[in-house]
């Protein structure tokens, strides 16, 4: 059965978790967090039933230790339908550089979801059962990546406790993607969601988030970019500054990035808002196509990077 899911990318930030005590406690955020799921970005994963589980990831072997985190997956989501056979052949291609700010391991592990119930169900129960368990299957995600709960549908996604909502809204948004690094990240999300908590600053973002998702809420659901914008900015300002005075500081921008967000900063009358994930990559949010505009800046301010454009999407499909 081959499965397709999108990364997404979080408007208000999953950025600190809490301490695990069992396995379906995993990746519990320590506050909510909304987000967009894209479209044209995406992982395809394809899981057979075989006597061995053989995990390949864009053509490769999988390493140890992505080899046991897609095993526990598989085990957890065959739990979930009290199916006892937990082998199967696992391959998944990513169609965009993972590791880098885009939300690989969100797409990962909401494909391998659908893909592993796709493939003991049948495509078309499977189907049923996904529109009728959004949520159990949302919880399910997130055990395997805490930001994988939020991209099981789209566009727009409120994740609050266990799992996440789909937020009841249609409003066409643009995620340009200013790619300036192809490299897999230093520090990883989780090293860094545990880092979070050390910082000077954590504690005074966590009160603030309660506002900060209404407003965004607000924004969105009155289609208001630019009230939506500068609460975006805000947001991954914050997150990376939580990330670089943490007791081991981590800064995923690099200095094309920097350069890029003052260039950006500087603008009059801007029509599109960025936001960072963990990484050097830089999203851009718009109402409607950028490309042109993104590449005159860039040239402007002499940065080579590649431009990914993609939009909002409803989610991931079994093909
Ligand atoms: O799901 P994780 O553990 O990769 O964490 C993702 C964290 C951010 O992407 C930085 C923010 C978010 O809310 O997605």
């Amino acid at each position: 059965m081959i499965a397709r899911a999108s990364p997404n990318i979080a408007f208000l930030k999953y950025w600190g978790k809490k301490p695990i005590t069992n396995d379906l406690d995993r990746n519990l955020a320590l506050n909510p967090s909304l987000s967009m799921t894209l479209s044209q970005a995406h992982t395809e994963t394809s899981v057979r039933r075989a006597l061995q589980t053989k995990v390949e990831i864009n053509h490769q072997l999988a390493s140890e230790k992505d080899f046991f985190k897609v095993q526990g997956h598989i085990e957890r989501v065959c739990d979930h339908l009290n199916y006892s056979a937990k082998t199967f052949e696992v391959k998944s291609f990513n169609n965009f550089p993972q590791g880098t700010g885009i939300a690989s391991s969100a797409s990962a592990f909401a494909a391998l979801t659908w893909a592993v119930i796709g493939e003991i169900l049948g495509a078309e129960r499977a189907r049923e059962y996904f529109s009728e368990n959004l949520f159990e299957l949302s919880q399910l995600a997130r055990r395997g990546s805490g930001s994988a709960s939020r991209s099981v549908a789209g566009p727009f996604m409120k994740w609050d406790g266990e799992g996440a909502y789909h937020i009841p809204l249609s409003w066409k948004l643009f995620d340009t993607i200013v790619i300036f690094s192809r490299e897999h990240k230093k520090v990883t999300s989780s090293e860094g969601h545990e880092l979070a908590l050390s910082s000077p600053h954590f504690e005074a973002r966590q009160k603030k988030i309660p506002q900060r998702l209404r407003l965004m809420e607000d924004a969105l659901l009155q289609r208001d970019l630019h009230t939506l914008g500068p609460l975006l900015e805000v947001e991954s300002d914050e997150m990376h500054n939580i990330a670089a005075t943490s007791e081991r500081p981590v800064i995923y921008a690099g200095q094309g990035t920097r350069t890029l967000l003052t260039s950006i900063k500087n603008l009059p009358n801007r029509e599109f808002y960025y936001t960072l994930d963990a990484g050097p990559n830089v999203h851009l949010i718009s109402t409607r196509p950028i490309r042109d505009e993104v590449s005159k800046l860039l040239a402007k301010t002499g940065l080579s990077a590649e431009i990914w454009e993609d939009h909002c999407g409803t989610g991931p499909c079994i093909i």
